[in-house]
């Protein structure tokens, strides 16, 4: 499979990306003070965001994962989301913020939400690294953005397409990989 050479450009380099995630760990910081925060971070492609995030999080916290598989490999969510791995904190009565790659049509963020708020958390938020405005099919709390981006399929810093590039440092667009709606 081709790499680099897949890039068409990038969108948010590293120090674009390191500066909103310290600006959102101050915010988050001022939001959360005194509260009993439990991070939980979405696999994979949230895995690298959440470590940066958390780090730039200057209060006591737990963090967990939940990983969420939509299955298909194309750039398009299907409606059918499965809990792979389901957190392991008890988070009745706490402060949990879900840390997310993207909300794009909202529904992998809203069924864990769902899944979440049944177990009756104090307050339930969610900070996403990127939000598609134009492509949100349901609601989501979401109370924290990095970037709003078009509806470009993105990859990079935790951001897969069929699996690769996660690793890329930077958040990039791909060649040819229009959406297909
Ligand atoms: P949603 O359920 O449509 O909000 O999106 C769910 C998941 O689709 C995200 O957590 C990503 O894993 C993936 N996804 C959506 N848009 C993109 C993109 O532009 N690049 C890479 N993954 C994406
Ligand atoms: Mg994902």
């Amino acid at each position: 499979m081709a790499y680099k050479e897949d890039i068409e450009r990038v969108l948010f380099d590293r120090d674009l990306i390191e500066q909103r995630t310290l600006e959102l760990g101050r915010q988050i910081k001022a939001d959360y003070t005194g509260k009993d925060l439990v991070v939980v971070t979405v696999l994979k492609g949230a895995f690298v965001f959440a470590a940066d995030l958390t780090r730039a999080i200057d209060l006591p916290m737990v963090v967990d994962f939940a990983e969420i598989v939509s299955y298909g490999e194309g750039t398009e969510t299907t409606e059918e989301v499965v809990l792979t791995k389901d957190v392991a904190v008890n988070v009745k009565g706490r402060d949990v913020l879900i840390v997310e790659d993207i909300v794009d049509t909202g529904l992998t963020t809203a069924f864990l939400v769902d899944h979440l708020r049944i177990r009756d958390p104090r307050s339930l938020e969610v900070c996403a690294l990127l939000y598609k405005p134009a492509k949100q099919r349901v609601e989501v709390p979401l109370r924290y953005v990095g970037f709003e981006v078009g509806d470009v399929f993105v990859v990079g810093y935790g951001l897969d397409y069929a699996g690769k590039f996660r690793n890329l440092p930077e958040i990039a667009a791909l060649k040819q990989v229009a959406s297909e709606e």
